[in-house]
């Protein structure tokens, strides 16, 4: 069987390629990191496929597709993890920024889902979209563009998820909440209340594969995330809101 996994350089995907090999199913990785790359490609040798592409370019996408038509490869499971976000007031965020979160985090997203899913219609498959917590929440200041693309990705792939009932597709929202990676605002030691909810990419990939395994369709790591996923429907956006700032400020004050 083989896994397409996109963002397959960053902490998510690697732990994600890991699992996945060891568990006997081929791995295809995208990414632009080209010495990622290549680290992959030595650690796991037959087991793995690593393809340099930068999604912000639909070009390089086409290519892609064309290339697996071309080797003929059959894509049995699609992760789209690839994914960006900003830390910063709005007023700050460049407009070159914002186009290339959403390129990668709706466009790129859209357009692999939108090619596999036709593909998968006859024979089957399954489509995994790594949303974030942060999706579920009524916004996020300071991470504006990037909340607003994760609501945009758990609302289509909840959407998905219904049109694909009596298919032979499988449709997976995966929802972490902060994970130790080098996303934005990540890379920071961390204080004793933050190592209580902070995940490892570990962690992620490995309840991703045992929620898969088990056909779930919202995978949400660590026990926290999940308390505050289900609590934050009770708080009030307003508190919630003002909350989320704070936490922000506190991250950007570190970088
Ligand atoms: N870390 C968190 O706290 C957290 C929490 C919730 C959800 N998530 C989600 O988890 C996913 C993985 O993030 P991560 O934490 O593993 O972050 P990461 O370590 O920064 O990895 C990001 C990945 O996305 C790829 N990528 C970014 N822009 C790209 C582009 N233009 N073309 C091709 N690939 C591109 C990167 O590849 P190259 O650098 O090789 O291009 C890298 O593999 C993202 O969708 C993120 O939103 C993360």
């Amino acid at each position: 069987m083989n896994v397409l996994i996109t963002g397959a350089t960053g902490g998510i995907g690697k732990s994600l390629i890991d699992i996945f090999i060891k568990n006997n199913y081929h791995v295809i990785a995208l990414g632009r990191n080209v010495d990622e790359l290549k680290k992959l490609q030595n650690k796991y040798g037959h087991m793995i496929l690593c393809y340099k592409i930068n999604l912000n370019y639909e070009d390089e996408i086409d290519s892609f597709f064309q290339f697996l038509e071309d080797k003929k490869i059959k894509i049995h499971i699609l992760i789209n993890g690839a994914g960006i976000g900003e830390l910063d007031f709005f007023k700050n965020t460049s407009y070159q920024k914002i186009k290339k979160i959403i390129d990668t985090n709706i466009l790129a997203l859209t357009k692999f889902t939108s090619y596999f899913y036709k593909r998968m219609i006859k024979k089957g498959g399954t489509i995994i979209n790594i949303s974030s917590t942060a999706g579920f929440q009524c916004g996020g200041p300071l991470m504006a563009i990037y909340y607003a693309t994760k609501s945009y990705v758990n609302s289509f792939t909840y959407s998905l998820y219904e049109e694909s009932k009596n298919t032979k597709i499988s449709i997976i929202l995966l929802a972490p909440g902060p994970t130790l990676t080098n996303f934005a605002g990540m890379s920071q030691n961390l204080n004793s209340l933050e190592k209580l909810y902070i995940t490892s990419p570990k962690e992620v990939a490995t309840a991703l594969f045992n929620g898969f395994i088990k056909k779930k369709f919202l995978i949400i790591p660590g026990k926290i995330n999940k308390i505050l996923y289900y609590s934050n429907k009770l708080l009030p956006s307003k508190i919630m809101l003002s909350f989320i700032k704070k936490i922000q400020e506190k991250k950007m004050s570190k970088e």
